[in-house]
């Protein structure tokens, strides 16, 4: 375990929460150095060259992040020029990245070209016939993947489901056959892979492997018309325990991918996880402002709010929070909320806390669509991220400034 308490207080790793609190102050985002790496072994230890793993730079973008999954090997998985842009600012290689993304403008796929990355994961017909057209302008050919959607239920909120019909995600498993024998034959592509992501936090490795088994169906149809496929890309999703779920089986769900894939054979296997890397990686911590007893319910005030993680408020995502400091004082009910004027800016409901005001709370599982999710509403300045490695301390990167919150804005002149 990364975050424990040692006497009492909560640590990240050899640091005491409250002390990175009274250097660095709240709302903070601590992350864990270990646990990162960690994480990113276990998948490792299970996917051997020429396999590759992408990891979802959506997940948590910072760069100090990106630098070291790079450090450990990574390949990267973007939705954006702007992450490809960072990507490469934090030292990763054009050629490990893949882009995936429903929506990508000519700008950026120009950008990418000229980058030189490994796949554009392409989830239209109209994105195709787009992709050629502009590596055709730049005298290039632009590798890809499509992106299929399986149709499988990935028992997840609906709002992060991705691979049901229904969803806006890829192209259906009818059209496949069409798009990619037009991929074969357009001059500006190169067709080298199918990929698929069914969604995310799935704790289950079912969903995945039937996933898996219809994409590799198809790869089998596409080779006997005569149409090679030299990679399959199985995205992310693979989920963490927030409220003591059994964890997912990653390596009974690498392995059985890798058996699945030899068994048809001439593939290399690629996996874009984000969640599973970062998620327990990092903390929230905030500070209580009041105990606010009500008529229904108690409330606890805290200095984070929803713009800091959103995730409770957008998929009535559970998150524990847990005392920085451990207190033998009795427990209240009560709502852990934000100070944002939304009814929505919460971070718990009916929870068991000692807490008053002053006192430090940490929303655990943090890591994962956390700071990448935040926002300047009501406008509040963006935490700071603390990176700990054992009893060292990194900002990387620091509290927003007032100032930075209105730059690039003016005042307009004077109305005649
Ligand atoms: N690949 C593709 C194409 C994706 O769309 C995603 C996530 C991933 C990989 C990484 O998925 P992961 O391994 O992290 O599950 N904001 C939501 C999650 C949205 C996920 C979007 N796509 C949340 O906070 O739960």
């Amino acid at each position: 375990m990364t975050f424990e308490y040692r006497n009492k207080q909560l640590h990240a790793e050899d640091c005491a929460i409250r002390d990175l609190v009274a250097a660095h102050g709240t709302p903070l985002y601590v992350y864990s150095h270990a646990t990162i790496a960690a994480n990113w072994q276990r998948f490792a230890d299970h996917w051997p060259a020429p396999h590759k793993l992408c990891y979802a730079v959506k997940a948590n973008s910072n760069l100090a992040i990106l630098n070291l999954l790079a450090s450990l090997g990574a390949g990267f998985d973007i939705v954006s020029g702007g992450e490809l842009a960072r990507v490469l600012a934090a030292g990763g290689k054009a050629e490990d990245v893949v882009f995936s993304g429903v929506g990508k403008s000519r700008a950026e796929m120009v950008y990418a070209l000229e980058q030189n990355i490994r796949c554009f994961n392409v989830e239209s017909a109209a994105e195709l016939e787009r992709l050629n057209d502009v590596a055709l302008e730049l005298g290039v050919r632009a590798p890809v993947s499509l992106r299929v959607n399986p149709d499988v239920d990935a028992q997840t909120h609906p709002y992060i489901a991705t691979g049901l019909k229904a969803n806006k995600f890829g192209i259906a498993m009818k059209d496949a056959r069409g798009v990619a024998e037009r991929a074969a034959n357009l001059p500006g592509i190169v067709l080298c892979g199918l990929d698929c992501h069914i969604g995310s936090q799935i704790l289950k490795v079912s969903p995945f492997l039937d996933a898996a088994d219809r994409m590799l169906a198809l790869i089998r149809e596409l080779r006997e018309q005569g149409i090679e496929i030299d990679h399959l890309d199985m995205g992310g999703g693979i989920g963490i325990p927030y409220q003591q779920e059994d964890a997912a089986d990653v390596s009974g769900y690498l392995q059985a991918l890798r058996k699945r894939a030899e068994a048809v054979g001439g593939l290399t296997l690629l996996l874009e996880p984000g969640r599973a890397i970062v998620g327990n990686a990092g903390v929230l911590v905030t500070e209580v402002e009041y105990y606010k007893p009500g008529v229904d319910k108690n409330f606890l005030l805290v200095d984070a709010g929803m713009n800091d993680l959103i995730r409770p408020a957008l998929y009535q995502a559970y998150h524990a929070i847990q005392p920085v400091k451990q207190s033998a004082e009795d427990a209240n009910l009560v709502d852990v909320v934000g100070p944002v004027c939304e009814t929505g800016d919460f971070f718990g409901h009916a929870r068991h806390l000692a807490a008053q005001e002053g006192d430090l709370l940490a929303i655990m599982n943090a890591g994962a669509y956390g700071f990448t999710m935040s926002s300047n509403y009501n406008t509040r300045p963006r935490a700071a991220e603390i990176m700990v490695a054992g009893s060292d301390v990194h900002v990387i990167r620091q509290r927003e400034q007032l100032e930075d919150l209105w730059k690039g804005e003016q005042l307009m002149e004077k109305l005649r």
